[in-house]
């Protein structure tokens, strides 16, 4: 997680993340730490730059979830893992506080940056959440830039994906080859953005391949307004990160907000109502 932010008279800031979860050393060398430590910089730094320009929390956050989109280290866009089926399939959202328009988008296939299609959603079509073949022929129909299956492939997720393929296990973003221990090594690499913009309007944004192996039609968090991704300006901009389906059961980011609308929590507490009691209940 990366924060940057800017103290003058309008000040504003932006928080990323590359997914949560514990990265063992021996897996890590100082190159690939370099690589990962500068793709969330480039991110930061993308979403800082349209803030800095005056631009909206939205368009920041967006901003900052392409650059990780496009890195092949993260899991989502193009380093999306593979699903049971061997292919990529993309779910991602994005969120505006000041007036609680969201777009979503889940499944979709080829389309280099899902983030951008989220946006496309909330700011050129009545609807809010668009799924599959539907998602991706409005990829199409809107210009959204679209890349070929080998743009998305990697040796990389290849392997991690080979090595559970053959049974019904499923599992976050990973490098151990042995199924007990990918379980284990919950690496999750979603990938997310909030941010806060000049005139105080806050935002966020969320994009995932999901989970290697997962079912065809897999839905996880990460598009699910309220779940995985939520802003309100009364109260705050949540991106998840980890293993969906628990953050779903607890409409785990829209509880928060409401946990600092209705019972008046600060940020901190209602974080540790959801994220300690509830969610790890599940
Ligand atoms: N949080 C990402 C997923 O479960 O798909």
């Amino acid at each position: 997680m990366l924060i940057k932010f800017n103290q003058s008279m309008q000040p504003f800031s932006i928080v990323i993340h590359g997914g949560a979860g514990t990265i063992l050393k021996e897996d890590m060398t100082d190159d690939l730490e370099k690589a990962y430590l500068q793709g969330l910089q480039d991110a930061v730094n993308a979403g800082y730059a349209v803030l800095e320009q005056g631009g909206s929390a939205a368009n920041a956050a967006k901003a900052a979830v392409v650059i990780l989109e496009d890195n092949v280290l993260f899991n989502a866009g193009r380093g999306s893992v593979f699903t049971k089926k061997g292919v990529q399939e993309m779910d991602a959202a994005i969120m505006d506080g000041k007036d609680l328009s969201a777009g979503a988008i889940a499944g979709v296939r080829n389309v280099r940056n899902p983030v951008e299609l989220a946006a496309e959603v909330m700011n050129n079509s009545d609807h809010v959440f668009l799924s599959g073949k539907g998602a991706n022929d409005f990829a199409i129909k809107h210009g959204l830039k679209l890349e070929p299956d080998e743009y998305f492939f990697s040796k990389f997720r290849y392997d991690q994906w080979k090595a559970i393929r053959d049974g019904d296990n499923y599992s976050l973003d990973h490098t151990h080859q042995d199924v007990e221990e990918l379980l284990k090594d919950k690496k999750f690499g979603t990938v997310g953005a909030v941010a806060c913009d000049m005139q105080g309007n806050i935002a966020a944004a969320t994009s995932t391949g999901g989970m290697t192996n997962k079912k065809y039609g897999r839905i996880g968090d990460s598009p699910v307004i309220g779940s995985g991704t939520y802003a309100n300006n009364k109260t705050c901009a949540i991106s998840c990160t980890g293993h969906g389906e628990p953050f779903i059961k607890a409409v785990a980011a829209y509880d928060v907000s409401c946990l600092m609308e209705y019972k008046g929590m600060s940020l901190q507490q209602a974080m540790d109502e959801v994220t300690l009691k509830k969610i790890s209940g599940y």
